[in-house]
């Protein structure tokens, strides 16, 4: 049995409005409480609405980016000081949609999670391979150069992140790692995280790409797998509490 509670995060992208956000939140909320912490990751205008609406909760909340950058002429980024002022408590950084449509690199994706902590918000880490990186053998150099970025930048203040393995080839797609692909490389992230910091067997690795109600209990109960980001299915309050209550 492991000693990392498991955790499962809704990345609700680009989705939403207040009243939708309302009755989603409602509907998570009243099934109450749940084994593994659960959180939700919402577009900026609504961070102050999830606020309040959350406010007291076990249902932890955050951004879906952040700015590497401090403070200053930087228009439309958002920093992780105002994210933090708000009360936010984790950020997912190096999306694969960030890096492919703004062509976020390795290193600007390490700067954001330096960021992150730095006002205490807990990152959430994104890699994963395409399907041709796949197809050519690639999968763990590439997550392993992704991360590494990370580790080297911020050294052992690497503890505190949380990693988010993401095949971009199963996000949104439908077509879901098997749950012995997903333990392969968690198994190697887990290893590269365990060299660099010295706590890799404390440290969350999230699997991310459509994860369902049906398929994410076989998922979660891989020995490195230690929750979920979850997509489409976190729009729907009733798939999401499933989620959660499919860990272990
Ligand atoms: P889906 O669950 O919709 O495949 O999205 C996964 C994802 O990108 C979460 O960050």
């Amino acid at each position: 049995m492991s000693a990392r509670r498991k955790l499962v995060v809704g990345n609700w992208k680009m989705h939403g409005s207040r009243a939708g956000n309302a009755e989603l939140l409602r509907g998570i909320l009243a099934a109450g409480p749940c084994a593994a912490e659960l959180a939700v990751c919402a577009p900026f205008p609504y961070l102050a609405d999830v606020a309040t609406a959350l406010a007291g909760s076990a249902l932890a909340w955050g951004a879906q980016d952040c700015s590497a950058h401090e403070q200053g002429a930087y228009t439309g980024e958002v920093s992780a000081a105002m994210l933090a002022e708000l009360g936010c408590r984790f950020v997912i950084v190096g999306h694969s949609e960030r890096r492919a449509l703004h062509r976020e690199s390795d290193l600007l994706v390490a700067e954001k999670a330096a960021a992150a902590l730095a006002h205490r918000l807990v990152p959430i880490v994104c890699v994963g391979e395409t399907l041709l990186q796949r197809e050519h053998a690639q999968t763990e150099v590439v997550v392993q150069r992704q991360l590494g970025a990370v580790l080297a930048l911020l050294g052992e203040r690497a503890r505190e992140i949380v990693v988010a393995y993401e095949p971009v080839w199963a996000i949104g797609t439908g077509r879901t790692a098997s749950p012995e692909q997903a333990q392969a490389v968690h198994a190697v992230l887990r290893a590269q995280l365990a060299a660099a910091t010295g706590q890799g067997a404390s440290m969350r690795i999230l699997y991310g790409g459509s994860v369902k109600p049906d398929n994410a209990a076989t998922l979660f109960a891989q020995p490195d797998i230690d929750g979920g980001l979850i997509g489409g299915a976190a729009l729907k309050a009733a798939d999401f509490v499933a989620i959660g209550r499919a860990c272990p």
